[in-house]
């Protein structure tokens, strides 16, 4: 059963509202909803003081209604007593200025009253409720760190301290982030402190390091209640919802390891022209972090209101993003909310039922979704293709002041992506650590910072394709230049010697399109694919080939083509293919009507619209 829902806000109404709720759900054929997930302050009038009254009577009222529930245990907004009784609670920004209460997750990450209060709360909520025959799946916060994923304050400074000592000696961090360098060098880990606000760029080392602490730090809130959860109730899946692939500060794929399920929120842009090859990008990335299915825990049922401008969604727009969610791998879909607020700072973005109620096209959409996925089920895919993906590489890469801001890791890895995306050959993402035998091409859109090269070398000896971007093999894990020149641990596998890179001052093109950026490339063995200005070059080991793509294109599908062998599914710009084994998804993320071809048939589909096909 595909799972269909929102996050429901019941104590936003009054009671005869949440009655009408219950009638509409079931119209709606919702099956899930995502409670409690700013209850806290609710559930905790004052310190250790608790009233579960309200969720008790919601809790009933929803199983009597056949609707299940994924319970969020509440910590994603502290009550204002916490932040203001204890001054550890509110986060400290690069200033050590106070990010004030009075919005959410305005929480430091490292505050022991914040963890304390929500450790004893959690604790409380899942003894009450892990019996309760609605309970079905445990929401842990919400959104970690989407609005504070990085806290400069006193007691991070003292855990940074902790942290660098279990993984480094004094003399490995000076080493390490190359204390040598403008008088940095620490002679005791008391002088050490977050990267604040300096008079010029603080150490790379320094900000790579905190930023990992970082994401750590908010890994260390999530097991607290996950292991909660755990004690009381083994069997049951435990999800957070993550963000979209712009969330840089939390390393997701090891998050994903520990949770039972992955899911996650989704809001394309109305005024970006790509926006449903992005979202596809990050479905897939969501599918590849555990290689299973994913709940889309959000999104918005028509516009949001925290963009600067707020489109609507076109007709049947959200019931095509929808199935692009099961047509990558999902087997949820749900909305950010059920109801639209009256009050407070998201009054203006959508709900399933919009403030003028159900004669509106929103409500009509929800209702129509709600039958479609009741006979529908999740799907199973697989790609030959894997496309490698790493954290600490994003970190590291944008860094700045480096070569250029235009470096952006998801964008490189979005322009590689989308040549896959454009011929319908579906992708997987894989990681460090993971094994890539499975695939017969694996791209590296980027490795700036170089620290699996093994994997690679032995993937192209075990007869794998290894594709690898402009700007690699640069520094290791602690950002530090490879002394024996760029690409040096690789050079063998690619036959080639990176020399240097010239960032252009305009953007050039040749046959293969338009670069912005190129490797200065010396040739040993390979041969040579394309070599204007820009080198492409394959190395045949006898195994497998290694092949390296010398230049930062902004549209990779020349490029690409030379190399890969796969055919996908030809379709218009905007209209995508996905094969899986129950069914073939054809979506059209275009205005105009469209007709494609697939196995001999010709399918029309209307202006957003998708067809499915039983296999
Ligand atoms: C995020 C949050 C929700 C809500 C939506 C609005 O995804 O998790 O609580 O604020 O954004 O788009
Ligand atoms: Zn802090």
């Amino acid at each position: 059963m595909i799972i269909y829902g929102a996050d429901y806000n019941p104590e936003q109404w009054s009671k005869d509202v949440w009655l009408e709720d219950m009638t509409l759900m079931k119209e709606c054929k919702v099956n899930m909803v995502n409670l409690n997930i700013f209850g806290w302050a609710l559930l905790e009038p004052s310190e250790g003081v608790y009233d579960f009254s309200m969720l008790d009577e919601m809790m009933d009222l929803l199983y009597e209604n056949k609707i299940s529930v994924d319970l969020a245990t509440a910590t994603a907004a502290q009550p204002a007593w916490l932040s203001m009784k204890y001054e550890d609670v509110l986060p400290k920004d690069k200033h050590m200025n106070t990010v004030w209460h009075g919005s959410r997750q305005t929480y430091c990450p490292n505050s022991s009253h914040y963890r304390l209060r929500a450790k004893l709360l959690v604790e409380a909520i899942v003894k009450r409720y892990h019996k309760h025959p609605a309970l079905k799946m445990w929401h842990v916060n919400n959104e970690y760190s989407d609005h504070t994923s990085i806290c400069y304050c006193d007691t991070c400074a003292e855990k940074f301290r902790v942290w660098l000592k279990g993984k480094y000696s004094l003399e490995e961090v000076n080493e390490r982030w190359g204390t040598a360098f403008w008088s940095q060098r620490y002679y005791s880990f008391s002088h050490i402190i977050p990267p604040r606000h300096t008079a010029a760029d603080p150490n790379p080392g320094l900000v790579l390091d905190y930023k990992r602490f970082m994401s750590e730090s908010t890994y260390e809130l999530f097991l607290m209640e996950y292991d909660i959860i755990k004690a009381y109730t083994p069997d049951m899946t435990v999800t957070s919802n993550f963000m979209g692939n712009d969330n840089k500060p939390l390393d997701y794929y090891k998050w994903a390891k520990k949770m039972d399920l992955v899911s996650w929120d989704s809001y394309p842009d109305p005024l970006d022209s790509r926006a449903y090859m992005k979202n596809a990008l990050t479905h897939d990335l969501m599918r590849s972090y555990k290689k299973q299915a994913f709940v889309l825990m959000e999104q918005a049922p028509d516009q949001v209101n925290w963009r600067s401008k707020n489109p609507n969604k076109e007709p049947n727009e959200m019931i095509l993003y929808s199935m692009q969610a099961l047509a990558h791998g999902g087997k949820g879909v749900m909305f950010f909310q059920w109801r639209q607020s009256l009050k407070g700072a998201e009054k203006f973005h959508s709900g399933m039922v919009p403030h003028n109620g159900t004669e509106t096209k929103t409500y009509r959409e929800v209702k129509a979704l709600g039958h479609i996925l009741s006979s529908m089920k999740e799907d199973d895919f697989k790609a030959s293709v894997a496309i490698y993906f790493d954290y600490d590489n994003w970190w590291a890469l944008e860094y700045e002041p480096g070569p250029s801001a235009d470096m952006k890791y998801m964008d490189i890895v979005r322009d590689y992506y989308a040549y896959f995306y454009d011929n319908n050959i579906p992708v997987d993402f894989v990681f460090n650590g993971e094994t890539l035998e499975d695939y017969d091409y694996v791209l590296v859109p980027n490795a700036y910072m170089l620290h699996d090269e093994g994997v690679f070398k032995d993937y192209v000896k075990k007869g794998g394709q290894l594709i690898m971007g402009a700007f690699s093999g640069i520094v290791d894990e602690s950002d530090t230049v490879f002394s024996k020149g760029y690409m040096s641990s690789l050079s063998d596998v690619f036959g080639i010697k990176v020399l240097g890179y010239h960032v252009l001052k305009e953007t050039k093109s040749n046959l293969l399109g338009h670069y912005s950026w190129k490797d200065e490339v010396k040739v040993l063995t390979a041969d040579l694919l394309f070599d204007d200005d820009v080198l492409i070059t394959k190395n045949s080991t006898g195994h497998g080939n290694a092949y390296y793509i010398g230049g930062r294109f902004d549209d990779y599908s020349k490029v690409l083509d030379e190399i890969i062998k796969i055919k996908g599914y030809d379709s218009d710009e905007g209209v995508s293919v996905r094969v899986g084994k129950k069914y073939v998804y054809l979506l059209n993320f275009t205005g105009l009507h469209k007709s494609l071809d697939f196995e001999g048939i010709n399918y029309k589909l209307q202006p957003y619209g998708y067809k499915i096909i039983h296999l």
